[in-house]
């Protein structure tokens, strides 16, 4: 397991403290790990020879770790991406999935789903999907690999709805958690969640043709956005943005409340909101917008429910 290499407070390196107690001590910490994951700081040591990487990091840094593995990677070798975000750039959207593909030239699955990393790590049972492009039966062995008893994994054939399900959960969970700042109640909550649900598809659609109506059934649809909205740590950040009226940005908070955990919803609305400003779509898309335009600073978090006033335009 590579681990970016960072000192703890008492001076010792993390992957020291990792292989010492088999433990992530910073970031999920009374968890042992199994005893064959050894934490590597040599992003090229941990890849040489392997034949099925999974990627699971902040989406902030794949495009350095990408750049650095070019070249060090076998050619046989299958990825698969847990990171719920995307890349945009000026030629369009890119999903991470594409993104380690083309970068690597290896094929690359997903594995999304109801999965706030806590609750698994104490094996309390939870399911996911993986979202594969044509080949079953690597879709297969991924599903061999994540499966245990507590643990459900079902393939589908819709790498760009399961990923981008995973990905615009967030901008919704962002949406909750304004609703919860606000203290709105659950009736609120649960049609924030009903429209941006709607918005996710709508998007999904707009960028790919191909995306699955079934596909937001699955773990990665519906379920990542339930526990999402009400355990998951964008919602939790951006109800403390509500609470201090917008006062204290996101970036504080985040470094305050996550002790080094990085938010994924900011980044990734930012991205949505540049790619609808882009195609001239931002009035269809009025939640996504909005929850942009309150992390931004551009209107209060009170906005989030004047947006629910606005014409619902999606049946
Ligand atoms: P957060 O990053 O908001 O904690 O979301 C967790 C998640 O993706 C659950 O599936």
């Amino acid at each position: 397991m590579w681990v970016f290499e960072e000192t703890l407070q008492s001076g010792e390196k993390l992957t020291d403290a990792i292989n010492r107690t088999n433990e992530n001590v910073k970031y999920l910490p009374g968890i042992k790990l199994g005893k064959n994951v050894i934490a590597d700081p040599d992003l090229d040591n941990a890849v040489e020879d392997a034949n099925m990487l999974v990627f699971v990091t902040p989406h902030q840094f794949i495009d350095n770790i990408c750049k650095s593995l070019v070249g060090k990677v076998r050619s046989d070798a299958e990825a698969i991406s847990l990171i719920k975000g995307m890349e945009v750039k000026i030629e369009g959207p890119c999903l991470i999935s594409t993104y380690i593909s083309e970068q690597l030239g290896i094929n690359c699955s997903v594995l999304m789903g109801a999965n706030l990393a806590n609750e698994i790590a104490e094996e309390k049972f939870s399911e996911a999907t993986v979202g594969y492009r044509n080949n079953r039966e690597i879709a297969e062995q991924w599903v061999q690999l994540f499966t245990t008893p507590y643990f459900m994994v079902t393939p589908v054939q819709d790498v760009e709805g399961v990923e981008l399900c995973g990905t615009l959960k967030n901008v919704v969970a962002i949406a909750a958690g304004f609703v919860d700042g606000l203290d709105m109640g659950n009736n609120t909550k649960a049609a924030i969640i009903r429209f941006g649900l709607r918005e996710m598809r709508e998007f999904c659609k707009l960028l790919f043709s191909s995306v699955k109506d079934d596909t937001f059934f699955e773990s990665c649809g519906v379920a990542d956005v339930i526990t999402t909205c009400f355990g998951g740590r964008n919602r939790k950040v951006a109800e403390a943005f509500a609470r201090n009226g917008g006062k204290r940005s996101f970036d504080e908070l985040e470094a305050e409340m996550l002790q080094g955990q990085k938010l994924q919803g900011v980044t990734t609305v930012r991205e949505v909101y540049e790619v609808l400003r882009h195609r001239g779509l931002l009035e269809l898309f009025p939640l996504f917008a909005t929850v942009h335009e309150i992390c931004s600073g551009c209107l209060p978090p009170s906005a989030i429910v004047i947006y629910s006033e606005k014409k619902n335009i999606f049946p």
